[in-house]
């Protein structure tokens, strides 16, 4: 079984450290580990041209049209059983290279997308090498880490949430943990709480992996608001109690009991989370219906021309 870690920080500082400190646990239990600085890569952004999205709604296996170092890190990616990965957080998110990561990992990964995709690519009768790679339908277990300078936690208010965007390709989110306080540590190494609790991660990533059903169980410190994703964000809808769950898109009803804010999550709401398949297919059907009921502008050239001048 393989390990792959993936940091989005500096040479050897916090999110190089943090992510091995996971490895070198998974080594302990027999895992081939392999490790990725992504800034020692050259990954150019997506320029959003789609050819993916089109490509895999033809059957095919959407490779990206950019020629960079993308393909180093997919590869690790479609051999890897367990994925970690730690970003560090800028004005509040994950850094600019990991949201580059991520959207270059989007619909091209999507599982719904590349299901379909392989099926409908069957049903023509094409080559191996030109359908979806076989090895993104395994299950993967992932564990997801922000770490922050700030001594203040919500100084890394939108991190952990926002590292669930690495969600396309369907591998089971086990266990994240935010750090902070970064800038109170020479360097997190020194953070002996922090290291153990990194340990304990590279323990759940292979617990997980190893124990019947353990890939839908949550190994993380907090339950969370949302029963999915385990995150305490919010949306507030205005419509009556209702609230959405930003990471997941579910939806549920808001109440106070004994004091406490909490959610009532319809199961059906549970079942449909954007970190689920159903949810991912509900997307990708959204988009391929939206594809096929395009409207249509009858003088579109003579209305964008009217731009041209700016
Ligand atoms: C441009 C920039 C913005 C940052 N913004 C935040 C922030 O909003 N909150 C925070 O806690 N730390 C912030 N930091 C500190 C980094 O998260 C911290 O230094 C982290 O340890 C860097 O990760 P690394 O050691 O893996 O490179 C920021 C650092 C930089 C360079």
């Amino acid at each position: 079984m393989k390990a792959l870690g993936l940091s989005f920080g500096r040479k050897n500082r916090n999110s190089d450290i943090m992510v091995k400190q996971v490895l070198k646990q998974m080594k302990t239990r027999g895992y081939e580990v392999e490790f990725i600085n992504l800034n020692e890569l050259n990954i150019q952004y997506c320029t959003g041209c789609t050819g993916c999205v089109v490509n895999l709604m033809q059957g095919g296996n959407g490779a990206c049209v950019l020629k960079d170092d993308f393909h180093i890190v997919d590869e690790a990616f479609k051999e890897a059983d367990a994925v970690v990965v730690c970003a560090p957080v800028f004005a509040l998110s994950p850094n600019g290279l990991f949201k580059t990561f991520v959207d270059r990992m989007g619909p091209s990964h999507d599982i719904s997308f590349l299901t379909n995709a392989r099926e409908q690519g069957e049903a023509m009768g094409k080559s191996e090498d030109k359908l979806p790679d076989k090895r993104w339908f395994k299950p993967r277990a992932a564990a997801l880490m922000v770490v922050g300078g700030a001594s203040t936690k919500n100084w890394t208010s939108l991190g952990l949430p926002s590292m669930f965007e690495l969600f396309s390709n369907g591998m089971s989110i086990v266990d994240a943990y935010s750090a902070h306080g970064g800038m109170e540590f020479e360097h997190m190494v020194g953070n002996e709480k922090l290291m153990a609790r990194l340990t304990e991660m590279g323990n759940h990533l292979a617990d997980a992996l190893e124990t019947e059903g353990g890939l839908d169980k949550w190994y993380g410190d907090d339950e969370g608001v949302c029963p999915v994703c385990h995150n305490d964000l919010l949306t507030i809808l205005h419509s009556g109690a209702t609230v959405e769950c930003p990471v997941c898109g579910i939806s549920g009803e808001l109440k106070i009991e004994d004091g406490q804010i909490k959610v009532d999550w319809p199961a059906e709401q549970i079942a449909r989370s954007r970190l689920k398949y159903p949810g991912k297919l509900e997307h990708y059907l959204e988009i391929r219906n939206s594809a096929m009921t395009m409207k249509k502008i009858p003088d579109l050239k003579e209305k964008l021309a009217a731009y041209k001048e700016i």
